[in-house]
C-alpha cells in the first residue's frame, strides 16, 4: 500500500511529462493537447500525413528542420521536426521516428510536442506556434531540465569554467544565423573538456530566442557541478556534456558572438572603459527618468510592445480615409503598415475619462497575456492624449458579417460555417473558463468576428468593454446598433453573466445559418418578426430547415447537421439565463454532434427594436427601466 501511494505521488508531480533512455537518445520531455477538435479521427488521418511528408523531407533534402502541414476536413495539422544539426541524415530520422511512435500516444488532444537529446517534434491544429512558440493555450507548459547523477570531481573549476561557457552560449545562439551551436571547451588544469550544443525553433525570431535561452542558461546554470544537464522548452533545446556527443570537427565558430575575455594587457583599458560606460550608463539613466516622467506609459508588458504614436501615425498614413478597415462600438480601426513590411489593424480609441487611462493600461497587461487561436491577437498599444491606440493582428478576409450578407454574400460552405461557428465557441470558452480570469465579452456579434486567410474565426474587442463610454453603453443608438444580439437580463436589467455571450452566441449561430442579420425582417413578408423569433416560430412547427440560407446546397446529412446547430442556437437563447449552458458545454455538444436529447425548448426570449420592448415569456417590459450598475466583469 505505500508503496502504491508513493508510486502515485510521484506519478501525480511530473504530470504530463516523463523521461526516458532510448538507447542513446534521452527523452527530455513530452506533451500531449487537450483542446478539443472538431473531429479526432481526421485530425489523426491528417497528422499521419504530415509525419509521412517530414520524414521525407528528412531523407531526400537532408535538411535538420522541415515543416508539413495537412488541412483537408476542417482538422488542420501544422507539424514541424528540428534535427541537431551535428547529426547524420539516418541518425536524424531514427529520432523521428522514435518519437512519432511515442507521439502516437497522444490520442486524444490537439497537439502535441516531444523532445529527444537528437530531435524536437512538435504538432499542433494551428500554425501559429511556427513563429511563436509561445503561443499556448491549454496548459501551463513548464522548461523541462534534466541535471545528470554525477558530481564533477573538480566542483570549484568545473562551476566557474562552465558557467562562463554557458553564459557565452547563452549570448551567442541567438546571434548565428540558424540559430545553432555547438562547442567545446577546455576545463583549465583539467584534462576533460566539455561539450555544449544550443537550438532555437525552426526559424523564431531573434528575441524570442534570445528569451528561451536566457531561461535555459538560468535552468542549466542550477544543474551544476553535475556533469550533465539538459534543457528543453517551446523555443529552444540546450545541452551540456562532459562526455563526447558530437564530433571536434562538428563545432560552430561563436568568438564573433561572444564578449572577448580581457588579457593582463588589456585589463587597464578594461577599467578605463568601464568606468566611462558607468558615467555614461548614469547620465543615460538620468535623461530616461526626466523623460519617463513626461511620459508616463513606457512600460513594457509581456506579449505587448509599446508603440510611438508618431510611428503608428506615419504607418497609417496620418490614420486617413483610406486606410480606414472599419467603424465599431469602440472606434475607427486602420490598416498599418510598419517596417515596410508588418501589416497590422490599429485601433483608435477616445478616452473620457481621466481614470482611464490607468484601467487601460490594466487591461491592456491581462489581455496581451490572453493567446488562443480564435482570439484576435493583441500586438501592441499606445496612448497619445486622449488618444488610446491599439495594434492588432491584420485579418485579410475582414469581418464575419461581409460573408454573411455583405460583399461576400454566399461564399463560404456549410463545412467553411461550421467551422467558423465551433471556433468562435472555443474562443469564448477559453475566455469564459480557461484564462485565470474571467472575461465576459458583453458585444458578440458578426462583425465582431474576423476572419483569416483560411476562415478561421478570431474574436475582436474582448476585454474592451469597460472602455466604451458610459453614456453610451446602453440607451439610445448604441444599445439599438448591437440590439438583436443582447441577452434581456442584461439589455433591461443590467445582470452580466458569462451566459450574456451564451445568449449572443446563439444569434450569431442563426446568422451564420441564415444568412441574414438578426434584425432583418422578412422582406416579402407581412411579418416584423426577427430572425430569433423567426426561427422558434418554425421550429415549433418543425419547419426550421427554412432558415437556412438559400445560397447553401446541402446534402441530406449536411442538413441534419445544420437542424441540430439550429437547436443549440435556440438553447443558448433560452431564458433566464441559468438554463443556457457554459460556451465549454457548447463546444462539447458541437464536438460530439449531440442532439438536444432530453432538453426541452421553451420560447426563447427576445428584444424587440421597434417598439423597444423586451418579451419574457408573457410579459412585457418597458425599457423605462434600463440600468447601467452592476456591470462589472464577472
Ligand atoms: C496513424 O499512424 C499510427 C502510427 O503510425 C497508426 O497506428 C494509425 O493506424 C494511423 N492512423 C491512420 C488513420 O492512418
Ligand atoms: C545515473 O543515471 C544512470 C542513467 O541515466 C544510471 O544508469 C546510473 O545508475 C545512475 N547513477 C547513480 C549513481 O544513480
Ligand atoms: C587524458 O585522458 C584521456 C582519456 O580520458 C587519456 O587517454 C589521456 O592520456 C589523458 N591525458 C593526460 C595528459 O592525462
Ligand atoms: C543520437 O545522437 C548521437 C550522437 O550525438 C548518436 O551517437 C546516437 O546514435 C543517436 N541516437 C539515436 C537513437 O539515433
Ligand atoms: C569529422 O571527424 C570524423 C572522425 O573523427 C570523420 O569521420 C569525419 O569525416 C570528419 N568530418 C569532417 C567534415 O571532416
Amino acid at each position: 500500500m505505500a508503496v502504491l501511494v508513493v508510486l502515485l505521488v510521484l506519478v501525480l508531480t511530473k504530470p504530463g511529462f516523463s523521461q526516458s533512455n532510448d538507447g542513446d537518445n534521452v527523452m527530455i520531455g513530452m506533451y500531449c493537447g487537450r483542446n478539443t477538435l472538431i473531429s479526432l479521427p481526421n485530425f489523426i488521418k491528417n497528422r499521419n500525413s504530415t509525419f509521412n511528408e517530414l520524414r521525407m523531407q528528412l531523407l531526400s533534402k537532408g535538411v535538420p528542420y522541415a515543416r508539413a502541414q495537412a488541412l483537408s476536413a476542417g482538422d488542420s495539422v501544422y507539424s514541424a521536426v528540428q534535427c541537431r544539426n551535428y547529426l547524420s541524415v539516418d541518425q536524424c530520422v531514427a529520432c523521428f521516428d522514435a518519437g512519432v511512435s511515442k507521439l502516437a500516444n497522444c490520442i486524444s488532444g490537439n497537439g502535441g510536442f516531444i523532445s529527444f537529446d537528437n530531435c524536437s517534434i512538435r504538432y499542433e491544429d494551428y500554425a501559429d506556434f511556427y513563429n511563436d512558440p509561445y503561443v499556448m493555450e491549454d496548459v501551463n507548459r513548464t522548461p523541462n531540465v534534466l541535471c545528470g547523477n554525477q558530481s564533477s570531481s573538480q566542483p570549484t573549476v568545473f562551476n566557474q569554467v562552465v558557467d562562463g561557457f554557458l553564459s557565452d552560449i547563452r549570448d551567442a545562439t541567438p546571434k548565428t544565423s540558424n540559430l545553432y551551436v555547438a562547442s567545446t571547451r577546455q576545463i583549465t588544469g583539467e584534462n576533460a573538456t566539455v561539450y555544449v550544443t544550443a537550438q532555437c525553433a525552426g526559424s523564431i525570431n531573434q528575441a524570442i530566442c534570445q528569451t528561451c535561452m536566457n531561461t535555459a542558461y538560468d535552468k542549466l546554470n542550477d544543474c551544476l557541478p553535475n556533469t550533465e544537464g539538459r534543457f528543453f522548452h517551446m523555443g529552444c533545446f540546450a545541452r551540456y556534456s562532459d562526455t563526447p556527443f558530437f564530433n571536434v570537427n562538428q563545432t560552430t565558430d561563436i568568438t564573433n558572438f561572444i564578449k572577448r575575455h580581457s588579457s593582463n594587457v588589456t585589463i587597464i583599458a578594461a577599467v578605463v572603459a568601464g568606468v566611462v560606460l558607468i558615467l555614461l550608463f548614469l547620465l543615460s539613466w538620468l535623461l530616461y527618468r526626466s523623460w519617463k516622467k513626461s511620459k508616463m506609459t513606457e512600460q513594457d508588458f509581456e506579449g505587448a510592445e509599446h508603440y510611438n504614436y508618431k510611428d503608428l501615425q506615419l504607418a497609417t498614413n496620418n490614420f486617413s480615409e483610406e486606410n480606414i478597415l472599419g467603424r465599431g462600438g469602440f472606434g475607427e480601426v486602420f490598416k498599418a503598415v510598419l517596417d515596410d513590411t508588418n501589416v497590422v489593424a490599429v485601433k483608435k480609441l477616445l478616452i473620457h475619462h481621466d481614470g482611464a487611462k490607468e484601467e487601460f493600461e490594466n487591461e491592456i497587461k491581462l489581455i496581451s497575456n490572453i493567446h488562443h487561436r480564435n482570439l484576435l491577437r493583441l500586438l501592441g498599444w499606445s496612448i497619445e492624449g486622449s488618444y488610446l491606440l491599439l495594434v492588432l493582428e491584420y485579418m485579410p478576409n475582414g469581418s464575419l458579417d461581409r460573408f454573411l450578407w455583405g460583399a461576400k454574400r454566399g461564399t463560404l460552405n456549410w463545412n467553411q460555417r461550421y467551422e467558423i461557428v465551433f471556433g468562435i465557441a472555443r474562443g469564448l470558452a477559453h475566455l469564459h473558463d480557461e484564462f485565470h480570469i474571467k472575461i465576459v465579452h458583453r458585444d458578440i456579434k458578426s462583425s465582431n468576428i474576423l476572419l483569416s486567410d483560411d476562415f478561421k474565426p478570431k474574436i475582436a474587442d474582448f476585454g474592451l468593454a469597460r472602455f466604451q463610454p458610459e453614456d453610451q453603453s446602453h440607451v439610445s443608438t448604441k444599445f439599438a446598433g448591437t440590439l438583436g444580439y443582447t441577452a434581456p437580463e442584461y439589455a433591461v436589467h443590467g445582470v452580466l453573466s458569462e451566459k450574456v455571450d451564451t445568449y449572443s452566441f446563439g444569434i450569431v449561430i442563426l446568422e451564420i445559418i441564415s444568412g441574414k442579420r438578426s434584425t432583418e425582417v422578412k422582406s416579402h413578408s407581412q411579418s416584423t418578426d426577427y430572425l430569433l423569433e423567426n426561427t422558434w416560430k418554425l421550429y415549433e412547427k418543425k419547419m426550421h430547415v427554412k432558415v437556412i440560407d438559400d445560397t447553401l446546397s446541402l446534402n441530406r446529412y449536411e442538413q441534419e447537421h445544420v437542424m441540430k446547430i439550429i437547436e443549440i442556437a435556440l438553447l443558448c437563447t433560452q431564458s433566464p439565463a441559468s438554463i443556457r449552458p457554459t460556451m465549454s458545454e457548447v463546444v462539447l455538444m458541437l464536438q460530439e454532434g449531440q442532439s438536444l436529447g432530453k432538453r426541452q425548448l421553451t420560447r426563447p426570449t427576445f428584444v424587440n427594436n421597434q417598439d423597444r420592448r423586451v418579451y419574457i415569456g408573457t410579459q412585457v417590459h418597458n425599457r423605462v427601466d434600463v440600468r447601467k450598475k452592476g456591470m462589472n466583469i464577472a
